[in-house]
């Protein structure tokens, strides 16, 4: 190895940034994995007929780079045009894109914390300011987002890691109050009561974000999607890669939400679990906010959340502690299936009794 440093590599903030810590992947199949909000059961059969039937000339010719049969069925869904509508590989493609396209040095992003871990990585990386505007201990909308002067405003609705929700309206009164974009991150918003999409139709400033990871059952695909008034779609096409979703993707995720059938009963049946262990893990003694997202906040009272996390995963029972402001006393545990939170529930159960 020729060692040629003379100056550092990389740019002084690629140098400083600590990369995004993704949930832990385990190689073994017999584990309870709670970790990364996925979604427990599987996807549509329409998608793995979907994948079946992709042609040999499919994949030897470059996919069509806006992915039009998408947009034309997710327009259809969400009864917008297809022009409303831009593919992502995955939702945090979008993030990336969204903070090429408005941030910089003299342009900051500013959202609430604790929120989405990677909205900081991606601050540091675009070389912006990151305001951070603390929420209260129930996850309200801070009052002070509406009057940082922030090129992107970012709300993660539901919140992630908290699962908790603003009401539209108040998205709508900060969408006016803003004087840059607004993205509402919209990755758990399936597994809610509402979402954004009217505010596109009113706001010529709001982006949302979708993806199919968590409600399609597809995080390993890598599809998710804008919906934004037009003028701010083709702005944010300028930045994506040219082929940013591949041929596969676009039929598969094409499929999948095309199945709004199974898609519904899939949600119906995370959120049947979802009240369930919120109601055992209050009988445990834990706190924990009403969720409408695909995973639950549960905070210790009686017990070290580090210390639960530890005995959780050395019983190959996989969930997630972050060891930051806000959430050092507090567990984000997937819902899973019948059967996995069973094996979390009386997992937890011997623990608290040691
Ligand atoms: C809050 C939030 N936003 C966006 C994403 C991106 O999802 P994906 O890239 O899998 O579509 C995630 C993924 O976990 C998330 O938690």
């Amino acid at each position: 190895m020729v060692k040629k440093k003379v100056m550092g590599y990389f740019r002084e903030n690629v140098e400083e940034a600590r990369a995004y810590e993704p949930g832990f992947q385990p190689k073994e199949a017999d584990v309870v994995k709670l970790n990364t909000n996925e979604n427990p059961w599987p996807p549509s059969p329409q998608v793995m007929k979907a994948l079946a039937e992709v042609s040999e000339e499919r994949l030897r010719r470059y996919p069509d780079p806006l992915g039009n049969e998408f947009r034309q069925a997710a327009g259809e869904v969400h009864g917008v045009p297809p022009e409303y509508i831009m593919c992502c590989n995955g939702g945090d493609e979008l993030l990336n894109i969204a903070f090429r396209a408005f941030c910089d040095q003299d342009r900051p992003v500013a959202y609430p914390v604790p929120s989405y871990s990677l909205f900081p990585v991606l601050a540091k990386l675009q070389n912006c300011k990151a305001i951070e505007v603390p929420f209260d201990s129930e996850f309200n909308l801070p009052a002070k987002l509406a009057s940082t002067d922030a090129a992107l405003t970012i709300v993660c609705n539901p919140n992630a890691p908290s699962g908790t929700f603003v009401a539209v309206e108040e998205l709508a009164s900060l969408a006016d109050e803003v004087s840059g974009v607004l993205l509402v991150d919209e990755a758990y918003v399936d597994f809610a009561e509402a979402n954004c999409i009217e505010l596109v139709k009113n706001f010529d400033n709001v982006i949302i974000l979708r993806s199919l990871s968590k409600g399609y059952s597809l995080a390993g695909l890598r599809f998710g999607y804008a919906i934004a008034h037009p003028d701010l779609i083709a702005g944010l096409m300028k930045v994506k890669d040219s082929y940013n979703v591949d041929a596969i993707a676009i039929a598969i995720a094409t499929a999948a939400i095309k199945d709004q059938k199974y898609f519904k009963e899939n949600i119906e049946k995370v959120k049947a679990e979802r009240a369930r262990l919120t109601i055992q893990l209050r009988k445990l003694g834990f706190d924990v906010p009403d969720s409408q997202s695909n995973f639950v906040l549960a905070k210790c009272k009686n017990c070290k959340a580090d210390q639960v996390y530890e005995k959780l995963t050395q019983q190959n029972i996989y969930i997630r502690y972050f060891a930051r402001p806000g959430l050092e006393d507090k567990l984000r545990i997937s819902i899973g299936t019948p059967e996995q939170n069973d094996k979390l529930l009386s997992a937890l159960q011997e623990i608290l009794a040691e």
